[in-house]
């Protein structure tokens, strides 16, 4: 009996185990840019080397981005031999070139492609070119791959992903695999065996609360989709909330400063989507806050919850890997008001003494018992850490 119930346990674990890629990439959550928030189809060769630079001259490189994604159109069509092509004209001197640049200043290189016969932008999907994109990838240096769900027609979800998947491993280049279809097949349930990330929704807006009839909506109301999703993130494997819209047109600083706090505490990959060659510096120091980075870097990799909902005013917490916690304290109502938890709130004793460090502020506060409350301004976080 004894013996059964350790093989049982032996079979249950080496199953588990196997659900995951367990390649050794995105151990955390990947960092890094893609064109699409802020340029959509405007791509070329030019502007995605100033991005590099950019990305090197900013600080945003030292503070652990490191992907440069190219997102959508950046192909034209397919040669006699089906090879995928690049814009000659945007991108003249070819996406090999482009990768080793991007690689000549200690980055990574990204591209987009779609499962689908055609991309979003009715570009040539990879659907029937599978294993011959993905040696093309390789060729030309490729370390990313963000893959999208447009003309899909009857393809299964899971499949399609899973051929890619296979594709990329027989091409013999380790690549990051960022499944998109925007969770309307639960990629939670499967995505772990397929790729390193899934989105959970359709796509974000530039924007506090709008939404388009397409599904398309403003960071809060794709926050609120997180919760329920937890368990299904970790190291290799992570839910994704779609990349940031930090430093565009339309957020305050303080939604700015909300958007980027949560996307951390989520565990979210933090994939920029602003021009970094123009940042104001209140953005940069939101994109580099190297104490909120680390957050969404956490070894541990343990998405962050939402432990308290009162309407307008939240409280959420993520677990550490030293045992502290996350904390951020957000207000979405219309004025500043006060926000308080208790330590058994984020799972501490209620007599627990802990210090608490605010991490915008960059200031410890001091040693607390029991609990813990801020002023928040409207649209705003404050960000804590609580150390026992
Ligand atoms: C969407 C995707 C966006 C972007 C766009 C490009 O499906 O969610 O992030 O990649 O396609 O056409």
């Amino acid at each position: 009996m004894k013996k059964l119930s350790l093989l049982t346990f032996l079979f249950c674990f080496l199953t588990l185990s196997l659900t995951a890629l367990d390649d050794g990439l995105a151990k955390t959550p990947p960092m890094g840019w893609n064109s699409w928030n802020k340029f959509g189809c405007d791509v070329n060769e030019k502007m995605i080397r100033e991005m590099a630079d950019a990305m090197v001259a900013s600080g945003m490189m030292e503070a652990g981005y490191r992907y440069i994604v190219i997102d959508d159109c950046w192909q034209v069509g397919r040669d006699k031999e089906g090879n995928i092509i690049a814009d000659p004209e945007r991108f003249p001197s070819g996406m090999k070139a482009l990768g080793d640049y991007i690689h000549s200043k200690g980055l990574l290189f990204g591209i987009y492609s779609d499962a689908g016969t055609k991309t979003c932008q009715k570009r040539p999907g990879s659907r029937g070119y599978e294993f011959q994109d993905a040696r093309q990838y390789a060729a030309w240096g490729v370390d990313y791959l963000k893959y999208d769900w447009c003309s899909h027609g009857e393809q299964n979800a899971k499949a399609s992903y899973s051929l890619m998947r296979d594709a990329l491993k027989a091409a013999q280049r380790p690549m990051v695999f960022s499944i998109c279809e925007w969770g309307t097949n639960q990629p939670w349930t499967w995505g772990a065996d397929v790729g390193h990330l899934w989105r959970t929704t359709e796509d974000i807006l530039d924007c506090w609360d709008c939404t388009t009839d397409w599904g398309g909506m403003g960071w809060p109301l794709i926050l609120d989709k997180q919760v329920g999703l937890e368990a299904y993130s970790g190291p290799g494997h992570w839910n994704d909330p779609d990349m940031l819209e930090v430093g565009n047109k339309s957020l305050t600083m303080e939604e700015s400063k909300a958007h980027f706090s949560l996307w951390c505490l989520l565990s979210a990959p933090l994939m920029a989507g602003n021009d970094l060659r123009s940042m104001a510096p209140e953005t940069k120091a939101i994109l580099t806050n190297p104490e909120i980075i680390a957050l969404d870097q956490d070894p541990l990799g343990k998405q962050g919850t939402k432990v308290r909902d009162d309407g307008e005013f939240e409280v959420w917490s993520k677990v550490l890997a030293d045992g502290s916690r996350g904390v951020v304290l957000f207000n979405r109502g219309p004025s500043e008001a006060r926000i308080a938890f208790s330590w058994t709130e984020i799972g501490y004793p209620v007599r627990l003494s802990a210090k608490v460090k605010d991490l915008w502020l960059h200031k410890e506060l001091g040693k607390f018992k029991g609990g813990f409350g801020a002023t928040v301004p409207s649209h705003g976080v404050v960000v804590l850490r609580v150390e026992p």
